[in-house]
């Protein structure tokens, strides 16, 4: 079951995006976006994209909190908004999707342009961390392979 986050909660966490948003390095796209989530243990993480002269390099700003997630202890990502320069809600890119699932799992909740919706909507069928270890089970206990 998805926890309850209040309205409060989202304004904080809106803040933080914007904060974050102000610092992107965004020179080539003019694009900066900031993200900010909370975090089981009550922290808040952020990020901003971080663009490269080598395009493909860019890092985008959801990399950026994951990693501000993990180096500073872990833990499930339980809400999390994404902002542009206008300091309007955005929709993570697909393959920030990705990630957020990694690190919030299916009940994830995602400040979207039309309300609030699950990780299960936005990312729906997803390949997460269960089919590895499934593999790996069944490939101890079945014979021959
Ligand atoms: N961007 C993000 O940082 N996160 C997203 O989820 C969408 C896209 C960035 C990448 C690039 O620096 C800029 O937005 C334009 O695509």
């Amino acid at each position: 079951m998805a926890v309850e986050i209040n309205e409060e909660t989202w304004k904080i966490l809106h803040q933080h995006a914007v904060d974050a948003m102000r610092k992107a390095y965004a020179p080539y796209s003019n694009y900066p976006v900031g993200v900010a989530a909370l975090v089981d243990d009550g922290r808040i993480v952020t990020g901003c994209n971080v663009e490269n002269a080598s395009f493909g390099l860019t890092l985008c700003a959801e990399c950026g909190m994951v990693s501000e997630l993990i180096k500073t202890g872990g833990g499930q990502l339980k809400a999390f908004t994404c902002v542009n320069a206008l300091e309007e809600i955005l929709i993570p890119c697909g393959r920030c999707r990705q990630l957020l699932y990694e690190h919030g799992g299916p009940q994830l909740q995602l400040m979207m342009p039309a309300g609030i919706k699950l990780m299960s909507e936005v990312l729906p069928e997803a390949f997460g961390p269960d089919y590895l270890t499934e593999i790996a089970t069944k490939l101890k206990t079945t014979p021959n392979i």
